[in-house]
């Protein structure tokens, strides 16, 4: 008889922004528990994350966080291979926080520790599902503090097609909810507005760049939204107090269309330039409607032959999206431990003079 494998538990740790998650994932896709603690509560006030304060509520969460992350696994600390923490890109003195923690667990435990690339853990949030990734995939990152195109071969192998030159789109997002006063986080109170607004009401500016740029800039519709409620010069009172429900809407609606439109034409740019048979799409701004809608119909036309890129008249030939679950969109641990398990079997393992950075595509 066949003896069957122990699957391979790896704890996972997240702080990088404003969430403390922690989870436990066997085999890289079995989710065995995953524990988040947001503290949008505590920066909805100040209409953005304030670093001093996100990294106190760290302090105080990740023990509770990480104690009911093995306990709803069930796993006892035997029974965890790995300890893997999201050290870079975020806020310093958040990220600080989960290295810390997996470093001394690391210690005590004697297991191994894997240091993870935060925005790569998002794409690993959309090949949860996939056991066979059809390659190359061009995926696109769209976070609060990131957007990113990667050339993706494999979990493990991702080089960086495109990033963004100003703010990011969840920045953006975040920036002119605060502009017309929606709640905090930005992303989703926009979302919730544009459903009731005319997308085609204000043309805002969709900025391309070089026409064959693969990188990003979000600053210019951001400025175009706040001309538009404050006036050209900034002299002009602020609109927004007068204007009723249908105008934030349509506001919001023409915002997020134009968004959205160049994160999709981006992406189709990249999918031509390597002739990609995949698309992920993983990050906060990934839990949109609109976009995950507008980068199907992207798929499906290069899948029907409409469009055509690198293979010349035969097109890109079918074309597969993967998209996080939109629980795994925004931060999270999950993703953390996921991506850990390709790195424990390539055996990359990092030590106990492991930092944090602010920086890190
Ligand atoms: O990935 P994430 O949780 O944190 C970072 O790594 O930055 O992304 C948070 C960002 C925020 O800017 C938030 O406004 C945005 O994702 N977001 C959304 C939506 N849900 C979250 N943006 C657009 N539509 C949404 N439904
Ligand atoms: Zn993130």
């Amino acid at each position: 008889m066949q003896k069957h494998r122990e699957s391979i538990n790896i704890l996972g740790i997240e702080t990088s922004c404003d969430e403390t998650a922690s989870a436990v994932v066997a085999d890289g896709r079995i989710v065995k528990s995953s524990v988040v603690a947001s503290q949008d509560k505590l920066h909805e006030k100040y209409g953005g994350v304030v670093p001093e304060i996100a990294s106190r509520a760290h302090i105080e969460q990740i023990y509770p966080v990480i104690s009911e992350a093995l306990r709803q696994a069930g796993a006892p600390k035997e029974d965890i291979a790995a300890v893997a923490v999201a050290n870079q890109p975020g806020l310093t003195i958040s990220l600080v926080v989960g290295v810390t923690a997996a470093k001394t667990l690391s210690f005590m435990w004697e297991k191994p520790l894997i240091a993870i690339n935060h925005l790569h853990a998002h794409l690993q949030s959309a090949m949860l599902s996939e056991q066979e990734l059809k390659l190359p995939a061009v995926a696109l990152i769209v976070s609060g503090g990131h957007t990113c195109l990667y050339e993706c071969e494999s979990a493990l192998d991702l080089k960086l097609l495109g990033s963004t030159v100003d703010d990011a789109a969840g920045e953006a997002f975040d920036k002119v909810a605060a502009i017309l006063k929606l709640p905090y986080p930005g992303g989703p109170s926009i979302e919730k507005a544009a459903e009731k607004g005319n997308p085609k009401a204000v043309r805002f500016p969709r900025s391309m760049l070089g026409k064959d740029s693969l990188d990003f800039s979000f600053s210019g519709i951001k400025t175009a939204v706040l001309y538009h409620c404050r006036g050209q010069d900034m002299k002009g009172r602020d609109k927004v107090d007068n204007m009723d429900e249908q105008e934030i809407a349509d506001i919001a609606a023409s915002f997020q269309e134009a968004v959205v439109d160049v994160l999709v034409k981006k992406t189709e740019r990249a999918v031509k330039k390597i002739g990609a048979k995949t698309v992920l799409l993983g990050g906060g701004v990934a839990a949109n409607t609109l976009l995950r809608i507008k980068l199907q119909q992207l798929c499906d036309g290069f899948s029907a032959g409409k469009k055509h890129g690198r293979g010349g008249d035969a097109g890109n030939g079918p074309i597969q999206l993967l998209i996080a679950p939109k629980k795994y969109c925004t931060d999270n641990a999950v993703m953390v431990a996921s991506l850990a398990y390709h790195k424990f079997k390539a055996g990359l393992f990092a030590d106990l003079s492991l930092e944090a950075f602010a920086q890190g595509q």
